[in-house]
């Protein structure tokens, strides 16, 4: 896969598109994707969420974009590690450049302003044998949107802050950031303390749900691999995603 050094340089904006995901994945298996690419749609008619569920966003309202990297010879077990690249930058991007408050991840890659959804991450892994290829990075953040079905759980920044921006205005100083937390991870720095200074209701006690049974726990926290360490009636548990649900409070 041909190499930009700066990811969001080759940029392609769409008008309507199934999923910027699949369009993503698309480029890859025909051979036309280099590192770096960035893919951004003003609509999605087949938006993909986690876990099977679908991404709704009015039409040219959100950000709605895709990242191909192109991840050959890092290690799968730094799987998770990209994942809170891209969770920490989009925590920074709403923290730092439009100094919004109350800001945090909820695991594995929520990002949660002032307790509602803003922002959600899929990344979309292509795995060879034991060699992880490439990633698509597919990340939704509500911008301009104003209304939601689910009004308790969902918000966009024009809800939090009462201005609308423009979506590329909003884009460039994300590809910014997640140029300058890439770096770090090709260069093995230890970014997994600052996803945890960010997640949600860490060092504090927690319902979650387990085999259709609720507990309460200690959070203490992720490891390398996204295992969340709790402590559970006094003794220190790791759990991995999908094994466990966490409450809101
Ligand atoms: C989630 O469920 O929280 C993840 C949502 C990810 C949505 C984005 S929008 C751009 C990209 N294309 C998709 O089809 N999904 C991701």
């Amino acid at each position: 896969m041909l190499r930009n050094s700066v990811i969001g340089d080759v940029f392609i904006e769409l008008s309507e598109i199934d999923s910027t995901n699949n369009y993503a994945m698309q480029l890859i298996n025909e051979g036309m994707a280099e590192h770096g690419m960035c893919i951004r749609a003003d609509f999605q008619t087949h938006g993909k969420g986690q876990l099977g569920n679908t991404w709704q966003a009015e039409e040219s309202k959100n950000l709605l974009f895709s990242i191909i990297l192109d991840t050959q010879g890092f290690s799968l077990q730094k799987q998770f590690e990209l994942n809170a690249v891209a969770c920490i930058s989009m925590a920074e991007l709403l923290m730092t450049s439009f100094t919004m408050k109350d800001i945090c991840i909820k695991w594995p890659n929520d990002i949660y302003a002032e307790g509602k959804k803003i922002a959600g991450i899929l990344i979309e892994n292509n795995i060879r044998g034991t060699a992880w290829s490439n990633a698509v990075i597919g990340i939704g953040l509500n911008v301009n949107q104003q209304t939601f079905i689910d009004v308790n759980r969902a918000t966009s920044m024009y809800l939090l802050t009462g201005k609308t921006y423009k979506l590329n205005m909003v884009l460039k100083p994300f590809l910014k950031i997640f140029n300058q937390q890439f770096k770090k991870f090709q260069q093995n720095v230890e970014i997994i303390e600052l996803y945890n200074s960010m997640l949600m209701n860490v060092g504090k006690t927690v319902m979650f749900k387990r085999n259709h049974e609720m507990y309460s726990g200690l959070l203490h926290g992720v490891d390398k691999q996204g295992n969340l360490e709790m402590s559970v009636q006094g003794k220190m548990k790791s759990f991995k995603h999908r094994e466990v649900e966490l409450m809101l409070d």
